[in-house]
């Protein structure tokens, strides 16, 4: 079987891992890929998120399944180009992944599914965000519509800042994303996320995860793509978790019901509110940097659990999953999530995954042909470690870490932390 991955990150280089210890024992092949990736797959340079580039290099290289990593080419239709070509692939088509593409839409289907989530308000202007934030107070979230490179979101504590921020994105900061502004009430929680497997009918939940998204220890400075991650999280209750799982069914049965077979990854990004979770996002997606603590835990063959989405038959496949830990440290480079250089030289990968239960999934490298590996991306590693406790894959994942060295290497020192401090899952 020969299997297309598309995307060149950390959860891409998650995946092809997954899909390579497969029993199927696929050939691989990931576009753009990256050095972790490398190893495991032949990577190949499809020109970027154009579907019908896309479709027709699967179509001349007899690809019997695509796997579709990031977002942006599932909004853009590439599922619903390679259905029409007769090529099996994992992910929604454009009308689902547009849970993701659009906020204002996301919003929307919530309010018409009775789905829990805080109030908002889709505005093109001033005039109106004035008079819903009148209403609605501070702090509130402002969000670009469409896809803004996770860059499209304000937290604002003040009437002026939630303004400035609508006002910047109407004004175009964010291009076309940002015609259409999404402010709504600011949630107070815990974030937590869960991810399904499903072919539009049955939800396979996954395990819950936590993610960091802010640059700094003590969740400070500016927000990133994830700066660290863990999963399952010990403090979600059982009765949470039941609640989500229940939201995501329902929102996949909603779907259903508008005419939306949804296949694929659904992503809910929750907060735990006093009254239960609420969604804060979905995703149309493995999440990233989830998958690199997910993936490691699943026992179930990848390859039969997505065979088995795009087929349709998802009931037919029960999930199973280790029962073990998994935490992973992003390493970034210096001045990431602005600007920051490339090319630097890293060392001490192989070290670091003899640590045990230590797998070094790469975000943003590539390899030169002497092996050497250097730095090509602002997330630049994603150090996961398993173990039977979350203490100890804690403990795993920050040994291996400072085995790790490239110039201007930042991490957090604080991943799980809280939930340590707590006594959680010790
Ligand atoms: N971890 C957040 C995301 O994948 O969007």
């Amino acid at each position: 079987m020969r299997i297309l991955v598309l995307g060149g990150g950390g959860r891409e280089h998650a995946i092809v891992t997954a899909l390579a210890r497969s029993a199927h024992a696929p050939e691989i092949f990931c576009s753009p890929g990256n050095g972790g990736t490398a190893a495991l797959a032949t990577n190949v340079a499809i020109s970027g998120d154009d579907p019908a580039f896309i479709a027709d290099w699967a179509e001349r290289n007899s690809i019997d399944l695509v796997v579709v990593g990031p977002e942006g080419p599932l909004v853009v239709g590439v599922v619903n180009l390679l259905e029409a070509a007769g090529i099996p692939a994992f992910g929604p088509l454009a009308a689902g992944a547009h849970l993701e593409g659009s906020k204002a839409y996301a919003k929307d289907f919530m309010e018409r599914n009775a789905i829990p989530t805080g109030r908002y308000l889709a505005v093109d202007s001033n005039e109106e965000a004035v008079g819903f934030l009148g209403d609605l107070g501070v702090p509130a979230v402002v969000k670009a519509d469409g896809l803004a490179a996770g860059k499209g979101v304000t937290v604002a504590m003040t009437l002026p800042d939630a303004l400035g921020a609508v006002r910047e994105s109407l004004d175009g900061m964010f291009g076309p994303a940002g015609a259409l502004v999404v402010i709504e009430e600011f949630l107070e929680g815990p974030e937590c996320s869960l991810l399904t497997f499903t072919d539009g009918e049955t939800v396979r939940p996954m395990l819950t995860a936590q993610d960091h998204k802010r640059a700094l220890d003590g969740d400070a400075g500016p927000n990133t793509g994830g700066m660290g991650v863990y999963a399952p999280v010990p403090a979600v209750t059982p009765a949470e978790r039941d609640a989500m799982v229940g939201i995501l069914e329902q929102t996949v049965a909603g779907l259903r019901s508008e005419g939306i077979v949804y296949k694929g990854v659904l992503y809910g990004g929750f907060i735990l509110t006093a009254d239960g979770p609420k969604v804060l996002e979905y995703n149309a997606r493995f999440g990233d940097p989830e998958t690199q603590v997910l993936l490691p835990l699943l026992e179930t063959d990848l390859l039969d659990a997505m065979l088995a989405v795009v087929e349709g038959r998802l009931a037919e496949v029960d999930l199973t999953w280790r029962d073990a830990s998994a935490v992973s440290v992003v390493l970034a480079s210096g001045g990431y999530p602005g600007t920051y250089e490339t090319g630097k030289v890293i060392t001490g990968i192989e070290d670091a995954e003899r640590v045990e239960g230590v797998t070094v999934y790469h975000a943003g490298t590539t390899r030169d042909p002497d092996g050497t590996v250097r730095t090509a991306g602002g997330r630049v590693l994603d150090v996961t470690a398993v173990a039977p406790t979350f203490a100890e894959a804690r403990s795993r994942a920050y040994e291996a870490v400072s085995r790790i060295s490239f110039e201007g290497m930042h991490f957090r020192t604080d991943i799980g932390a809280r939930a340590l401090a707590a006594g959680e899952g010790v």
